[in-house]
């Protein structure tokens, strides 16, 4: 059964996007496109799940399609799909789920065969950890002060959950962490 991974890049103040909302200094060519950190990501991915605000990233949606790193089903999780589907071929597909984190991980689970889930944004990896559904937490630690913007944590429903760190790379100034999650809340 595939493997959840929850994670973002992440300022070492704990911030995955700046005050605008920006993530430029969050990554580093190292992490990037095209690096060796990014093509051993997707040959784990065997699907993604996004939150709805960073599946809004794109400007078009249809951009997703042959542009973006993950060429996988993708589960977004939102209260509101778009009335025309973006566009989709064999390998990137686009599933909109309204009934909840757990269902979009199942459905994740069931599409990405023996390779990983990655669940991606903010709120939505919180949900994740807290529903007890990811098994390992990734954090890419960029060499950057944010000093405001969109928090990864500071939430108190994560009080309790605790990690073992099973790897810890550096990759162009990133230092790469992951943990195993423990003990579901
Ligand atoms: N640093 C990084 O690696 C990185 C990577 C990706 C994104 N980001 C940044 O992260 C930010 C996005 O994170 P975020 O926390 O704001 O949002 P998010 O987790 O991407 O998406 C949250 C949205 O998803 C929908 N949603 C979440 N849970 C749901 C549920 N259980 N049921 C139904 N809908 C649900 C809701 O949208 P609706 O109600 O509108 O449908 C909710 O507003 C952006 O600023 C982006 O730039 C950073």
């Amino acid at each position: 059964m595939a493997q959840v991974h929850a994670g973002m890049a992440m300022s070492l103040d704990g911030f995955v996007a700046d005050r605008h909302g920006g993530t430029a200094r969050l990554s580093s060519p190292a992490t990037s496109a095209g690096s060796d950190h990014m093509t051993e990501l997707i040959r784990e991915t065997g699907a993604v799940v996004l939150g709805r605000r960073t599946y809004a990233m794109a400007a078009d949606p249809d951009w997703y399609v042959g542009n973006y790193e993950f060429q996988v089903p993708i589960f977004v999780v939102t209260h509101t799909p778009p009335e025309v589907p973006p566009a989709q071929d064999e390998h990137l597909t686009f599933t909109f789920v309204t009934d909840g984190i757990a269902s979009a991980v199942t459905q994740a689970k069931a599409a990405a065969g023996d390779r990983a889930v990655k669940v991606i944004g903010a709120s939505t990896v919180r949900q994740a950890l807290r529903a007890g559904l990811a098994d390992e937490l990734h954090v890419d630690i960029a060499p950057v002060l944010l000093g405001a913007g969109l928090p990864l944590f500071g939430d108190p429903g994560l009080d309790g959950v605790a990690l073992r760190r099973i790897a810890a790379r550096e990759a162009g100034g990133i230092t790469e962490l992951r943990f195993e999650v423990l003990n579901p809340i």
